[in-house]
């Protein structure tokens, strides 16, 4: 670093490059980022760099959930650095939780923008969106829910931000962190799912239903812990059907408002899935439907997929596979063709 000292590589290397990315970025590495130093190759290079840097942390879970860690990271996207949020899942050793290396696509998207920053679309826009999965409680300690990890409803929230738009999420049970930069809004039942979205509506200009909401809840919540008895079988558990949130929307809609829907099928063919996704997408009334395939593990829970975009006509308007966020445009694009040209700017 210091011996060929005409090259200087310590200034000439984060001079050179168009974009620098640290990762893994270790709570190490983010201390010392977010503290000036210089005293190697790396930290010497972020000093010198002229363009965007992006670091992908990777730690155990107390590390990054640390005091220190969250204040090293306030001050590094204070200062234009894109810390992204790390994936949950399996760490070194034992462990899992969050601290895990955001996966490698999700990288390479994010310096592909930093190279070529996405048209900004949907700047002046609202776009709220549903995410996650809900949870219908049965008792105080237990509940119905389902597999949704948030992955594809939290895309369309990055993608949202990144062209520009100001994105409200209202979020059900996930197992990934919101991109920054959304107004984000709890709703873990069906019912406070509806409230919320419902609550938001007249402000958006787009509103994307990606959560799964459960269908029916429990009639009854119980309000001690449900108690086994030893020699009698246990009750059968009543449901009763939830409100359908997207069709509710749909018949509150107001003009020029784009909506949304988002179908999760299990399908024996192409054919199957698409008169599936049809007969939906014209009983929720909705202006796109996004259908995926999720027989067989297929796609809750994982970090690429395969959707098609079905219009107000039943046809398939385009298709995208790979990553989520690939996806999340993919609506994006149909979902901005649809929208009304904005007002002109006043004064
Ligand atoms: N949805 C909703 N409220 C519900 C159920 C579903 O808003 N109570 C929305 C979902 O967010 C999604 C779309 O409707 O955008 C389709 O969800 P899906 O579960 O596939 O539809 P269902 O009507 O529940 O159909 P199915 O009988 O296939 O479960």
């Amino acid at each position: 670093m210091w011996s060929d000292v005409p090259a200087v590589p310590h200034v000439s290397l984060g001079r050179w490059a168009d974009v620098v990315v640290v990762a893994p970025a270790s709570a190490n590495l983010l201390a010392r980022a977010a503290a000036g130093m210089s005293d190697d190759l790396l930290t010497a290079s972020l000093l010198t760099a002229t363009g965007p840097v992006i670091m992908a942390p990777a730690m155990h879970t107390e590390m990054w959930e640390h005091p220190a860690t969250r204040a090293n990271v306030a001050t590094l996207r204070s200062r234009g650095v894109q810390v992204i949020e790390p994936a949950v899942g399996r760490l070194t050793g034992a462990d899992s939780g969050a601290g895990r290396l955001p996966e490698p696509d999700d990288i390479a998207r994010l310096v592909e923008d930093a190279l070529q920053p996405p048209a900004r679309d949907l700047l002046g826009r609202h776009v709220l969106v549903s995410v996650g999965g809900t949870r219908e409680d049965l008792d105080p300690v237990r509940f119905l829910g389902n597999r949704s990890s948030g992955r594809q409803g939290f895309a369309v929230v990055e993608r949202a931000l990144a062209r520009g738009a100001e994105v409200t999420a209202v979020v059900g049970t996930v197992e990934v962190a919101p991109p920054p930069g959304a107004r984000v809004i709890a709703a873990t039942s069906a019912a406070s799912m509806r409230e919320s979205m419902l609550a938001e509506q007249a402000r958006a200009d787009v509103i994307v239903m990606a959560a799964a909401v459960a269908d029916f809840a429990p009639e009854r919540t119980e309000a001690i812990k449900i108690k086994k008895v030893d020699d009698r079988d246990p009750d059968p558990i009543r449901l009763v059907r939830n409100p359908d949130i997207l069709v509710e929307l749909v018949s509150h809609r107001s003009a020029g408002q784009v909506i949304v829907g988002f179908a999760a099928e299990t399908a024996a063919s192409e054919e199957e899935l698409l008169s599936l996704a049809r007969a939906k997408r014209e009983r929720k009334g909705c202006d796109l439907l996004v259908v995926n395939d999720v027989g067989g593990e297929r796609v809750f829970g994982r970090e690429d997929t395969s959707v098609r975009v079905l219009g107000a006509d039943g046809h398939v308007l385009v298709e995208a596979s790979g990553a989520k966020s690939t996806a999340a445009d993919a609506v994006l694009d149909e979902a901005a063709k649809l929208l009304p040209p904005l007002p002109p700017a006043r004064g």
